[in-house]
């Protein structure tokens, strides 16, 4: 607008009002923009809510870290897989699973030797898969964000075991994990928006996310927590006292009581993570490693901590115009109280959603990226 005035202002008086007409265009150059704001923001329906205040700000920081872990780190099956959002692992078969933009659930044989792996399309959901977790019987355990919880057999049959609870569908079904007794537990991160409106989940700052069981036994869908902000990965612990889930808005990991005096009980396991948690996995070995999608910045925090700033970024978003916010992805590793250990990240990583201790390495699924990304760890 400023500028179309610009190019045409009228035609200046010969004399001494000269000054007029460039303190015009100067005023409208400042006050177009700032109408034009005004407006769009008046006129957005979008209305983003308060979150809670507790955690939202600072970071803890771990013993260790590594702030460059690109360096050294190879990339297996690069190009033959595209966003392997998690990474799991058959001990029995030496293969590791991984779950695909295009739908694939691919089989991987990763050798010492990044160049001699290889990669098998083994089963396509017709969704896109994100977490997976190996069953009892050598089944694979499917979160399909569009389909729910779906159970693979070993002969690659596909199943749908539920898609909803309470009477209200997953949106975007996220993370699981089974238990030894053959209990499914697992989260949907929204039933209000898909996988590619996350955004926009994030934006609105209200909870619409839930932790489950599933009983394949009974078939019976149970919602052990509700009201979370983004629900997303889910580990058991080793003992089977609690499972972990994590919140990523919210930069934490919660624990679920499934065991002993506090069965059925909710608190915190980790919070103020420097990063947005995605998915949390037990490597046997005392620790869990929780995937950052994104490394935690002052500008996050202020956008989470006013509703104003959201509505604002989320107008950008209509017009296509948010910059990007996501930088220092990597993983977190903590012990079995939850208390951190290292910090593995990178300036350059984004949208790290997984990390896989296996043997003396680990492997990190992603959203984005066409290959696993494999640390040696020493
Ligand atoms: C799930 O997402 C779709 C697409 O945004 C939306 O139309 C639908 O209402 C959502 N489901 C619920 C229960 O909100």
């Amino acid at each position: 607008m400023a500028e179309s005035r610009a190019d045409s202002p009228p035609p200046p008086p010969p004399s001494k009002t000269s000054l007029k007409p460039s303190l015009t265009v100067t005023l409208l150059s400042i006050l177009a923009p700032i109408l034009a704001v005004t407006i769009l923001y008046r006129h957005e329906p979008f209305d983003p809510a308060p979150l809670p205040t507790h955690g939202l700000l600072g970071s803890v920081a771990a013993p260790r870290e590594n702030g460059r872990m690109l360096r050294g780190a190879e990339m297996v099956g690069a190009g033959r897989m595209a966003g392997p959002e998690d990474v799991a692992y058959d001990s029995a078969s030496g293969l590791i699973y991984v779950g695909c933009a295009d739908g694939w659930v691919k089989r991987v044989k990763a050798n010492d030797s990044v160049g001699d792996s290889t990669v098998e399309d083994w089963v396509n959901t017709g969704g896109r898969p994100l977490g997976l977790a190996l069953g009892l019987d050598g089944e694979v355990t499917v979160c399909d964000a569009y389909k729910g919880l779906l159970s693979v057999s070993k002969h690659g049959t596909v199943k749908l075991l539920t898609d909803e609870a309470e009477g209200v569908k997953f949106n975007l079904t996220d993370a699981a994990d089974v238990a030894p007794d053959g209990t499914i537990y697992f989260t949907d991160a929204s039933y209000k928006y898909t996988l590619e409106e996350v955004i926009w989940d994030v934006l609105e700052g209200r909870p619409h996310g839930r932790f489950l069981s599933y009983d394949p036994a009974t078939k019976e869908t149970k919602v052990l927590a509700r009201d979370l902000y983004f629900a997303n990965g889910v580990a058991l612990s080793p003992d089977q006292s609690f499972v972990v889930f994590c919140e990523t808005v919210m930069r934490r990991c919660r624990r679920y009581y499934i065991n002993g005096e506090r069965k059925g009980q909710t608190d915190t396991f980790i919070d103020r993570l420097p990063g947005y948690p995605d998915n949390i996995r037990y490597d046997g070995e005392g620790h869990y490693w929780i995937a950052l999608a994104s490394g935690n910045s002052m500008f996050n925090e202020l956008l989470l901590k006013y509703p104003f700033m959201r509505k604002g970024a989320a107008i950008l978003e209509r017009f296509n115009r948010r910059p990007a916010m996501e930088k220092n992805g990597g993983v977190f590793q903590v012990d079995l109280k939850g208390k951190p250990v290292a910090h593995y990240y990178d300036p350059q990583l984004s949208f790290i959603s997984s990390a896989n201790k296996i043997g003396d390495y680990l492997y990190c699924g992603s959203l984005h990226y066409p290959y696993i990304l494999r640390l040696k760890l020493d």
